[in-house]
Formats: structure tokens, C-alpha cells, sequence
């Protein structure tokens, strides 16, 4: 035992001897005296080898001796991490570099904002894919193959109709999720459908490839156009604030019946007439109607027992009337300059 508390002292004052000024000196300590195959670990492992009645002594002057190890390593860390700092020329005075904060994209801003009014009324949101057959964004919307309203929606179509297989397309409107909710689940369903749809049309100030709608479908036992208007108006009024005026225009869509587009009263020019509103003091901002019983029937649900009504919107519309934004191009265009207005709503 004697060796063994010799060999100890001899490493002691080794590593009291020791002096580390760089990194890789004060790894190689930390290598040689406390890694794993370290000299302190191979005396600790000496232990097996002490008689039993003299286990606690020893175990004691092991342990004192890692001690040293240790706080030697300590010791020549923090040297270092002081030379450091003295030897650097980093002015740890000066202020740092800010990181640039994003903002969310306007879109989004008013996209949130239209879901979240709906879910305070009780409204789901669902969501789809894109690119759609053409069963759920037009067949089963009572749009079949040959159906001229077809052409209010001028398609971008991903695969033509073969003999066994239906047409791929983007879908046109968020119709299609409507569908799909209609597939798979049973009345009371209620709704909404926040998504990217596309359309066949030459980008202007007015009109792009793709735009983003907010569409809804309520249908359940006794539902009626009261109940639309009254769910549309609350709409509005959240959205744009209590002064808000509507109007609703008898229109024509396949798969509602009767069918009405609502107009409110300009939000740019306060009714006064300006370009937005073509000097009528009115925009359009939506499509609605009680949905058709055959498109109710498309999906095995009664049309003498449920009735049910369904509307659309375009998200680009809205953002347009609350932050007047008179081109639909600079949505998406990436401009910061534009896009960093939209701090919040
Ligand atoms: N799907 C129609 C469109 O995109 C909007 C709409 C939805 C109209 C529901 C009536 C009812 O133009």
C-alpha cells in the first residue's frame, strides 16, 4: 500500500507542477489526469486491491486526491478564460448587432382575424388540398362537365380527364373542402375553409393567378337565409366596425340556390365614391346562398330534412378595403418595404 501512496503523492505534486496556458494544454491535463483512461481514474480502480480494514482510509485519501485534480483543472480553465479576454480585442462594451424581428404577412393578418370571427360563432375550420379532382371542385358542386358557369372560373388544369381517370386541377375556390367535409361527416356541419385557390387570369392590379378565399358552410335543421345574412353582418361589423352598411344583390351560383352577393359600403372613401368602388360607394365582397339540395343530395344528406348555407370570400378583398391596397401584385412581391407595415391589425 505504500507504493500506491507513493505513486499518489508523485502525481499530486506532478499536478501541482503542472501549467497550462492554452486550450490544448488544459485539454491534454484534462486528458491525462481525469479522462477516462486518465491516471486518476487507473488509482481510483487500485481500490479493489486494498485490504477491507483499510478501505476507509484509503477511500478517503483517494477522494482527496481527485479533489486535487480537479480543482486544478478549474484552476487553468479560468486562467485561460482571463488570458483570453486580456489578449482579445473584442470591445465587450459595445452594443450588439440586433437581429431583425419578421412580421407576419398581411394575408395572414386578416386570414386569422376572419377565423377567428367565425370561431367565436361556433364555426370549425377545415382545410384541403390544392390540387383537386374534378368531382370535389366542380361536379359535386352541380358544375358538370358541360355546365357554362364552368367559365366564371377559368381553370388551370394539372392533368386532362382520361377514360378512366377524372381531371387533376387547382382548385378554383375552397369549395372543394366543403365537399370533402360534406363526404365525411354527417349534419350539423359548420365550417369554415381558409385556403389558396387559383384561376386562369392575365395578373393585374385586380386580378391574379392565385388568391386566397375564406369560404363557410352551415347546415343543419331549419338553417335560413336569415340565419346567413345575420351570420355575414355579424361578419362585417367585427371586421370593419359597427358603421358598416350592407346590401344584398340576388346573383347566380350552381350550387346555392337562391344565391346573393353582398356589397358593403366602401371602407376607402366612406360611400363617397372613389376607384375602389368605381364611384358607386359599394364593393362586392363576397358570394353566398342557401346550398343547392342537389349538392346536398351529392352527399347523401336529406334536403327535405337539413338545409344549410354557404358562402365565399376573398381574403385579398378584405386586406384590401382595411389597409387600402390598391394592387393585388404587391402581395406577393416580397417587398419589405411593403410588408413591413404590417406590424399588426
Ligand atoms: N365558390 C364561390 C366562388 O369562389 C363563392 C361562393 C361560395 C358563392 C359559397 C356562394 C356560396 O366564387
Amino acid at each position: 500500500m505504500d507504493q500506491l501512496l507513493q505513486q499518489i503523492e508523485a502525481v499530486k505534486a506532478e499536478i501541482a507542477a503542472t501549467v497550462a496556458t492554452t486550450h490544448e494544454e488544459v485539454e491534454n491535463y484534462r486528458i491525462k489526469y481525469l479522462g477516462t483512461k486518465g491516471l486518476v481514474k487507473q488509482i481510483m480502480g487500485e481500490m479493489k486491491n486494498v485490504p477491507n480494514e483499510q478501505k476507509k482510509e484509503f477511500g478517503q485519501i483517494l477522494n482527496a486526491f481527485k479533489v486535487v485534480a480537479e480543482e486544478k483543472l478549474a484552476e487553468i480553465q479560468a486562467g485561460l478564460g482571463e488570458g483570453a479576454e486580456a489578449s482579445s480585442n473584442i470591445d465587450f462594451t459595445l452594443p450588439g448587432d440586433t437581429v431583425p424581428v419578421g412580421t407576419r404577412h398581411p394575408l395572414n393578418l386578416v386570414r386569422n382575424q376572419m377565423v377567428s370571427i367565425f370561431k367565436r360563432l361556433g364555426f370549425a375550420v377545415a382545410e384541403g388540398p390544392e390540387v383537386e379532382d374534378d368531382w370535389h371542385n366542380f361536379g359535386a358542386m352541380n358544375l358538370p362537365a358541360d355546365h357554362p358557369a364552368r367559365d366564371m372560373q377559368d381553370t388551370f388544369y394539372v392533368q386532362e380527364a382520361t377514360e378512366t381517370e377524372s381531371a387533376w386541377l387547382l382548385r378554383t375556390h375552397t369549395s372543394s373542402v366543403q365537399a370533402r367535409v360534406m363526404e365525411t361527416q354527417k349534419p350539423p356541419i359548420r365550417v369554415i375553409c381558409p385556403g389558396r385557390v387559383y384561376r386562369n387570369e392575365t395578373i393585374s392590379a385586380r386580378a391574379h393567378c392565385f388568391f386566397h378565399q375564406v369560404e363557410g358552410l352551415y347546415i343543419d335543421e331549419n338553417v335560413s337565409f336569415a340565419d346567413l345574412k345575420q351570420t355575414l353582418y355579424f361578419f362585417v361589423q367585427e371586421m370593419f366596425g359597427k358603421e358598416v352598411k350592407v346590401r344584398f344583390r340576388p346573383s347566380y351560383f350552381p350550387f346555392t340556390e337562391p344565391s346573393a352577393e353582398m356589397d358593403i359600403s366602401c371602407q376607402i372613401c366612406a360611400g363617397k365614391g372613389c376607384n375602389i368602388c368605381k364611384h358607386t360607394g359599394w364593393v362586392e365582397i363576397l358570394g353566398s346562398g342557401m346550398v343547392h339540395p342537389k349538392v346536398l343530395e351529392n352527399f347523401g344528406i336529406d334536403p327535405e330534412k337539413y338545409t344549410g348555407f354557404a358562402f365565399g370570400m376573398g381574403v385579398e378583398r378584405i386586406a384590401q378595403l382595411k389597409y387600402q391596397v390598391n394592387d393585388l401584385r404587391l402581395y406577393s412581391q416580397n417587398d419589405l418595404r411593403f410588408l413591413q407595415q404590417f406590424k399588426s391589425v
